[in-house]
């Protein structure tokens, strides 16, 4: 039914219409920071005559009830054919109750948490006008110095494709036709995260089989959990602009993941096919575009200037172009769009579904979750029932500017807990709070460490606030190292000379490398950019009202220099073995291949321990599964969390394999004293790996399994998968 319709409206379509239908433009209607600062925002009546004249098919980044119902009612009432606009935004972490950054809610490596606070966001997107989040970041970061990986699940494809899946199912909720449904766009098609370098927009040169490894799972468990849009990457791959890659938007989206929604081009993406050296004009970019899989312009405005043409001298079929529509139409369907054009537009769900107090509670949990305590000699957590002088120090002391991270835009700063307040509120003497800034994040005040050295030297403890800006990382923000700016290294290193223990409270969008007075403190937590409850949250930590049970999901490497560093590195032809010789290995000469914090790494107020890995057998047989358990314990005083992460390693293959690979994690809660098993199951899938003619395979033969706390260590097993055609030995 729904078929029909789309095919009887497409069939009474112009050629003008349907390019319309294919254009998306930044909204104008509606108040909104325009997050690329290249971007014309288009003049209000002249967007009012493009949607009249059905050249307009979506509206992007703006929100508020009263200006999308202007809209819409032009777009049905005011058109030939009366199609309503799809509203889209980027809510990747919040509209107006701002969430943790994506990398920070991974650190909670727990699918759940992040699918509560993406149900969240819609309820208030949709609350808000829109249709569409531009979310989740599906990207696998791979280079610590790529701005994007703060919007993103951290460097593993596991991790990354399970919170991918997580976040759709949050972002929709159970039915697309529902007012509070936010559709998914898992982004940026694909491997935008391998950009060589760390270099935003840049290359990336990449093998097939790491493509299909690393960097396309995470799409296909965004699919599977029912996305119906894509946004094709910035960047080309192995010499093609993803933009105009037919093989990668078509052979490989359509033909071997199915996906069967819409594909969006990324701001002006088409356009720039002309730098990219790959289009000869703006025609040509355009034509390439549609050719290549991207059915919906984004900001250029190249497909209402070129598609009617481009059909008409027969350089673009037209059987194309009703593709992309018919795509479009159909997501508009599915979202109910046709039945009720005015959907999520609704004044009294936009005053009472935004910033709720429920949505503040369910921040601060996250912002807690978030939290990864890197080191700790004891000096965490403070007695909340104590006095403590605290001397809070540094430029993100007080500061409200650099709570919530990038693509925060709809947040109002203002309503931010900064680490100060948050501390106050929970101290039993808010006067014994002294506040210092320092230094700038940039540069030095005047006088600003001397009067920081002596408020150290003044209180029990300093708390030292300290790290990136928000505009140091996301879209763009590319960097050359991935240290803390050095006039904050001066300062920490100044402090740290007082003597007076340190707690370093970290405020960074990608992993760091700490030296020195960080390094050294007595404690390191990783906070990230934490949003609305950040100050809430860190103090939570801080006094320990909740235990610190992050994990990290991307690794700290020694030096920025290790980059880009990823713990499912390959073993190397020489790799350095335990403390074994480094003379012609395979290693930096300043360093050695290890991670300051490894990927996976987070302690707790309390002690766990894991014991007694079990095996169901230490066969797998072909179309068998093999059970795994472990006893974990908690061996401390205090209620406290742990991921226990299970890891292995195929020995040898017909392509070599990473050292180690994440395939399963499990969280588990346990008062002091308490135990638990732990159990897994794995079969021959978990154990597959893309090999020659870029099928999915396992190979029969010897596998290592850790079951541990990070991606080191760990208790160590090992199993033989067996061929099905032999089960009696293994083939190689
Ligand atoms: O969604 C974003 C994308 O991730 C980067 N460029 C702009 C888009 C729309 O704002």
């Amino acid at each position: 039914d729904e078929v029909g319709r789309i095919d009887a409206l497409i069939a009474r379509m112009t050629i003008e219409e349907k390019a319309g239908q294919m254009t998306c433009l930044a909204d104008s209607f509606r108040p909104f920071n325009p997050p690329n600062p290249q971007a014309g925002i288009q003049d209000e009546r002249r967007l009012a005559q493009e949607i009249r004249r059905g050249r307009v098919g979506c509206l992007f980044n703006g929100i508020g009830v009263a200006g999308a119902r202007r809209a819409q009612e032009i777009a049905v009432n005011g058109t030939r054919l009366g199609i309503p606009l799809l509203f889209a935004g980027d809510v990747v972490h919040g509209l107006k109750t701002v969430f943790p950054v994506p990398l920070a809610e991974a650190a909670s490596f727990d699918p759940a948490l992040v699918q509560r606070t993406a149900r969240a966001m819609a309820v208030e997107a949709t609350a808000a006008g829109l249709h569409l989040t531009f979310a989740p970041m599906a990207d696998v970061a791979r280079d610590q110095r790529w701005g994007r990986v703060v919007e993103g699940s951290g460097e593993d494809v596991t991790l990354t494709a399970l919170l991918s899946a997580a976040r759709v199912r949050g972002f929709q909720g159970d039915d697309l036709r529902r007012d509070d449904s936010l559709l998914a766009c898992p982004k940026h098609f694909a491997a935008y995260g391998a950009v060589a370098a760390g270099l935003e927009y840049g290359s990336v040169d990449i093998s097939d089989e790491t493509l299909r490894e690393t960097h396309l799972p995470p799409f296909g468990s965004a699919f599977a959990a029912g996305a119906l849009t894509t946004m094709a990457a910035f960047s080309e791959v192995n010499g093609v602009p993803a933009t105009a890659d037919r093989a990668l938007l078509t052979g490989i989206l359509r033909g071997e993941m199915g996906f069967r929604g819409f594909v969006f081009s990324d701001y002006t993406a088409d356009e720039e096919l002309v730098a990219h050296g790959y289009a000869e004009d703006e025609r040509d970019a355009a034509r390439l575009a549609v050719l290549a899989g991207v059915d919906m312009s984004m900001q250029s405005g190249l497909y209402v200037r070129y598609l009617p043409e481009l059909v008409k001298s027969g350089a673009v079929p037209m059987a194309t172009v009703d593709v992309a529509v018919r795509r479009i139409l159909y997501v508009k369907a599915a979202l109910g769009l046709f039945d009720n054009p005015w959907r999520s537009l609704d004044a009294e769900a936009e005053r009472s579904r935004i910033a709720t107090p429920a949505h503040r509670r369910l921040a601060r949990e996250a912002g807690v979750r978030s939290i990864v305590l890197l080191q700790n000699d004891g000096v965490l957590p403070l007695d909340p029932a104590r006095r403590h002088k605290i001397a809070l120090i540094g430029p993100f002391a007080q500061d409200r500017d650099n709570l919530y991270g990038p693509w925060a835009f709809y947040g109002d700063p203002g309503q931010g807990i900064d680490v100060a307040s948050g501390l106050r509120a929970a101290m039993v003497d808010p006067e014994d709070l002294r506040v210092v800034a320092g230094c700038g994040i940039h540069d030095a005040v005047e006088g600003g460490v001397a009067e920081a050295v002596k408020a150290a030297r003044a209180a029990d403890v300093v708390i030292l606030a300290i790290g990136e800006a928000q505009d140091m990382s996301g879209e763009a923000q590319s960097r050359t190292t991935i240290e803390i700016p050095p006039v904050q290294q001066a300062l920490a290193d100044a402090v740290a000379a007082t003597g007076k223990p340190v707690v370093v409270l970290l405020r960074h969008g990608r992993a760091l490398a700490i030296h020195e007075g960080v390094a050294n403190a007595n404690a390191v937590l990783a906070t990230w950019f934490l949003g609305s409850e950040a100050g809430h949250a860190i103090a939570d930590v801080v006094f320990g009202k909740v235990d610190p049970s992050g994990k990290l999901p991307v690794s700290f490497p020694w030096e920025s220099g290790q980059e880009p560093f990823y713990y499912d590195r390959k073993s190397t032809g020489r790799p350095v073995m335990g403390d074994g010789p480094t003379e012609y290995k395979a290693r930096y000469a300043t360093t050695d291949n290890s991670a300051r914090y490894p990927f996976g790494h987070g302690l707790s107020y309390t002690r766990f321990a894991l014991e007694k890995l079990r095996l169901s057998d230490t066969a797998l047989r072909w179309d068998d599964q093999i059970a795994i358990s472990a006893r974990l314990t908690n061996t401390g005083e205090r209620r406290g969390s742990e991921v226990v992460q299970l890891y292995i390693r195929d020995r040898v293959a017909s392509r070599t394999r990473p050292v180690r690979e994440l395939k399963r994690i499990e969280r588990v809660t346990l008062g002091p004293g308490d135990s638990s098993t732990v159990r897994f199951t794995l079969s021959r899938s978990d154990l597959e790996f893309v090999g020659a003619g870029e099928r999915r395979q396992a190979e029969p033969g010897l596998f290592d399994l850790w079951v541990g706390q990070s991606s080191t260590g760990g208790l160590h097993a090992q199993f033989t998968l067996y061929a099905a055609e032999r089960p009696s030995g293994p083939k190689a």
